[in-house]
């Protein structure tokens, strides 16, 4: 038995970290753009005011603003079924306050679209990556601000309305669980920080926790409003949710551990899905609120909408599997985008400390199918690495191969266990600029670009090994991974 038919090959991008063109064709400024590029040891600044002496990794990013089509062209040739983009908010709507959309935003992504259609490639867009119009952070300190619920299902609308024809698959946000931690308040929600501060906030007061909770709850609400009018807008529309996941291990079998470990699979990663899945907030929510003096701010009529809005289908990002545990003896912390924990001796490593698991991804795939028995997808996977050139002038990256190819047999055997997965999109097809470190020597791609952390290179793509290996993969519908 292969994969099913239709399975969904392909590859996934974010506006912030893949356009450029920052400011072009009169798109606003965004979250991302007022953050600067760090390294693994020097974290990621978040600046109230743009200096302009300073290289913000997202102004020009990998410049596929201007090389879509290019970029397409390699999507078709290595047979991609599926393409992963986000759509930049504040080039539809520059603040986020307008009434009416930026006509040159919306014609960007129609001709996005068109290119994919020409190698019958379908998109699936995430409405919000890891991106608010910067007018919005500012206004209401970003999703604390209940307004922002009303200008996201303005856009929303826009969106579905816009390409009702040329899109079938959305997500609502990015790895929205990433705000239930204190890390997210800058990425995820929008919020302001204190100038010239790291992005990553590592702790809060109550008072903080509770405008995060808030926030958090208004994206949910905003989610659910956008999947029932993205269904009346075009029944056929098939809406997901996108969770950061990563399956935490107790260190050890000493039931501390365990239990550590349940708490924080609640909290880090079920938390979300629970919400947009089964519709409301799940039980254990109250007490962890409780205990840290965390008030979230509702409104009558919310838990109907949630109720109300539940999602088509679950995806999710998986590049790692984490350990908890609760001897203080065991003191190595393992690396990690935003879900960390302890090191795990049985598991090797990406050159970021991200610990490569991917029975782990076999594991979490039965475990959220198991909970949810709705259709998943794995929309990002991957391994960053330092690519450097051979002396043949070429990118032999047999290291990425290995990865993917061990991450793709889990998610086959997965589908034998009886999981409904709809697909896989490689995270970073096009070499793009990190999320988290902001580097762009951390390298995802099938297709080199040539640019460095500093912003010197003038951006030509080079197809890398793992180019030919993933046309035989899409070719051949995951049969042939030799
Ligand atoms: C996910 C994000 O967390 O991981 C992406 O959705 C991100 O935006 C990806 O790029 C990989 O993380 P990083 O930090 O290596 O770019």
């Amino acid at each position: 038995m292969s994969f099913p038919k239709g399975f969904l090959w392909g590859g996934a991008t974010a506006a912030n970290q893949f356009e450029g063109g920052w400011l072009e064709d009169g798109k606003g400024p965004s979250v991302p753009d007022h953050i600067r590029g760090g390294t693994v040891s020097t974290p990621r600044q978040w600046d109230k005011v743009i200096d302009e002496n300073v290289y913000y990794p997202s102004h020009e990013a990998v410049d596929f603003y201007h090389r879509y089509a290019e970029d397409i062209a390699l999507y078709g040739e290595m047979g991609f079924k599926c393409f992963r983009l986000s759509i930049n908010w504040a080039r539809i709507y520059p603040t986020g306050m307008e009434e009416t959309p930026n006509e040159k935003g919306l014609e960007f992504y129609h001709k996005v679209f068109a290119e994919c259609a020409k190698y019958g490639i379908e998109p699936l867009v995430t409405i919000s990556h890891y991106e608010l119009p910067w007018g919005l952070s500012e206004k209401y300190n970003g999703w604390t601000g209940r307004e922002v619920i009303g200008h996201y299902l303005r856009y929303a609308k826009t969106l579905f309305t816009a390409y009702k024809d040329e899109v079938k698959y959305w997500l609502t946000f990015n790895e929205i669980n990433i705000g239930a931690m204190p890390m997210g308040r800058i990425m995820s929600l929008g919020m302001q920080g204190t100038d010239g501060s790291p992005m990553f906030q590592a702790t809060e007061t109550p008072e903080e926790a509770s405008d995060r909770f808030t926030a958090l709850h208004h994206q949910f609400v905003a989610s659910a409003q956008a999947v029932v009018m993205g269904h009346e807008i075009n029944p056929d529309f098939r809406i997901g949710c996108m969770i950061a996941g990563t399956e935490m291990y107790p260190y050890s079998c000493n039931p501390a551990d365990v239990k550590e470990a349940q708490d924080a699979m609640n909290m880090r990663n079920y938390f979300c899905g629970d919400v947009h899945v089964r519709g409301h907030y799940p039980y254990y929510a109250k007490r962890y609120w409780a205990d840290r003096g965390i008030t979230v701010r509702m409104e009558e009529g919310d838990l109907d909408i949630l109720a109300k809005g539940t999602v088509d289908f679950y995806s999710f990002s998986y590049y790692m599997s984490s350990t908890c545990s609760t001897d203080p003896n065991v003191v190595e912390k393992a690396g990690g985008n935003m879900i960390t924990g302890m090191k795990n001796p049985y598991l090797k490593a990406s050159d970021w400390g991200w610990q490569i698991d991917p029975l782990g991804l076999r594991i979490y795939l039965n475990d959220i199918y198991g909970r949810y028995e709705i259709p998943l997808m794995v929309v990002e996977n991957g391994l960053g690495a330092n690519d450097e050139r051979a002396e043949d002038g070429k990118f032999h990256d047999s290291y990425r191969i290995d990865y993917l190819r061990d991450h793709i047999k889990a998610m086959h055997e997965a589908v034998l266990d009886g999981v409904d997965l709809m697909g896989y999109t490689m995270w970073g097809c096009t070499d793009l600029v990190s999320a988290s470190t902001g580097e762009m020597k951390k390298r995802y791609g099938f297709v080199y670009v040539d640019k460095d952390n500093d912003g010197n290179g003038d951006f030509h793509r080079e197809r890398k090994d793992s180019f030919f290996w993933y046309k035989k993969v899409c070719e051949t519908n995951g049969e042939d991974l030799d």
